[in-house]
């Protein structure tokens, strides 16, 4: 019957499948999905149908033209994070979230993030020095773990103004039970409860989750009591405390706790991700490897880069850009229709469940010539305006895309340039290094590197 949900739902494999089978590898199955039934097709798993999106022109219309149709309720993003996470921007929604972007969209633009680009590179240089003395004792370094402590550390200092690092190992450690437990999760709330191993994640997940709690309610209370610091750039726990609403209103305490744990946890684990990404890619393609060095001698002299040096490393900053267009840290973006809607002239009914996968639109063949291949002059200004918007959305889009896409992109570029110019990071042979799409998409087996101090200081 037209008009039907079931004569709406888009193309797809017609039996039930097994979510176990799929969560297996997912971006094979999501790459086959769109291969066999087209760019907006479908497939049902435990009794709903989900929708898939991979047209760029689909994903502008949910994300950003008819954003209000769509909600992050319900979905599995919701599910995973909202029990940790309480209602930070990340998971809120309608007033609520749009209150809190108000509020925290000032401390996130480029000019005050800029702020902390000394603080990002003597955090990426005390990595630096680390790598070096591994050089020189010819060891290897875990790399992915390595870039996930710095991000932390960078986060929590920009954010919290806190020296997490000096604080013990507690909170890097909670945050990790943290991460595998969401990592082991299986988004669904009423899953029946498993194994003694997932009881034993979960148990340290609750640890871990009030640790967290009592550390950033300690930290709040003591920044509202001591005020802003007085011998460094005011930071983002300090915007969020004084900004207020069009009401004059401020963020509660609840409100503040849910929105620093978000901002931490959303705000280390992608760009480690990210930077891990970018090396290992640059390891894989010596020829850029060898045009960002030379980039860096020439701009930077082997000084440590500053935010003014940013428009400069133009090609650091494509082969970041080229990084996590073939391996994006957030590789799955999910919505339910808050409301009907239409996608492609079909009736989408209210509740339906949509995933865009930004996995297999950036590998999209009808957008990207030789998709899988590493080419930063893809993002040269020329390039990227033959291009629709939303066919590039690591960041996603809309007016929820990324409150940190500029805390990251600065962050990372900075971490590469001081890295870059004083080492290379060679992959250890034999190692295989295979994405795995958890909460975000991973070097499966971590990422083992060899680091080499460059022979030339970096042009010093
Ligand atoms: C390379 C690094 C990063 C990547 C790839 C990334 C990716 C994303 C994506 C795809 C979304 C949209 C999710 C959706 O629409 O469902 C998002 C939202 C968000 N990200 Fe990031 N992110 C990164 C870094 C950061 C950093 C550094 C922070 C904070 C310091 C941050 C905080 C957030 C927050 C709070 C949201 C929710 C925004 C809202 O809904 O208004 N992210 N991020």
């Amino acid at each position: 019957m037209p008009g039907s949900p079931v004569h709406n739902r888009p193309p797809g494999p017609a039996d039930e499948l097994d979510l176990a089978g799929i969560r297996n590898d997912p971006l094979a199955f999501l790459t086959a999905l769109a291969a066999d039934y087209g760019d907006l097709c479908s497939h049902r798993t435990r009794g709903e149908v989900v929708w898939f999106v991979n047209r760029p022109d689909l994903v502008r219309h949910i994300l950003k033209d008819n954003y209000t149709a769509w909600t992050k309720a319900g979905t599995p993003d919701d599910f995973m994070l909202t029990p940790l996470l309480g209602t930070g921007l990340l998971t809120s929604d309608g007033p609520v979230w749009e209150r809190q972007r108000r509020l925290c969209a000032p401390a996130f633009r480029a000019r005050q993030v800029e702020e902390f680009d000394t603080l990002m590179t003597d955090a990426a240089q005390d990595l630096t020095a680390a790598w070096e003395r591994a050089a020189a004792a010819g060891r290897t370094v875990r790399v992915d773990h390595d870039f996930t402590a710095l991000t932390l550390r960078i986060v929590a200092d920009a954010l919290l103004g806190a020296d997490l690092a000096a604080a013990g190992p507690g909170f890097g450690r909670a945050v990790d039970d943290i991460n595998r437990f969401i990592g082991h999760f299986d988004g669904e709330p009423t899953a029946p409860v498993q194994d003694e191993a997932f009881r034993r994640l979960r148990r340290s997940y609750t640890g871990a989750q009030t640790f967290l709690e009592r550390v950033v309610g300690m930290l709040v209370a003591a920044r509202r009591y001591a005020g802003p610091p007085v011998d460094r750039p005011a930071d983002l726990l300090d915007a969020m405390l004084s900004a207020r609403d069009a009401h004059g209103d401020a963020l509660s305490d609840r409100e503040l706790h849910d929105q620093v744990l978000t901002m931490v946890m959303a705000g280390h684990e992608t760009t480690a991700k990210a930077l891990s990404w970018t090396v290992h890619l640059l390891d894989r393609h010596p020829e850029h490897a060898a045009g960002v060095r030379a980039e860096l001698a020439a701009v930077l002299g082997g000084r440590a880069p500053r935010a003014a040096d940013l428009p400069r490393l133009e090609l650091t900053r494509r082969c970041l850009e080229e990084a996590i267009r073939l391996y994006p840290p957030v590789w799955l973006i999910s919505r339910r229709a808050a409301a009907k809607d239409v996608l492609d002239g079909r009736s989408v009914p209210k509740g339906t469940l949509v995933c865009i996968s930004p996995w297999t639109l950036h590998r999209h063949p009808a957008v990207w010539d030789a998709p899988e291949e590493f080419r930063p002059s893809r993002f040269t200004a020329t390039a990227r305006q033959g291009r629709p918007a939303h066919a590039y959305v690591p960041f996603g889009g809309g007016p929820r895309v990324c409150i940190g896409q500029s805390f990251a992109t600065t962050e990372a570029v900075l971490v590469l340039a001081t890295v870059l110019q004083r080492l290379e990071l060679r992959g250890s042979a034999g190692h295989p290094v295979v994405p795995e799409a958890l909460v975000t998409l991973r070097p499966r087996d971590g990422l083992l590197m060899t680091p080499h101090v460059l022979a030339d200081g970096g042009g010093r």
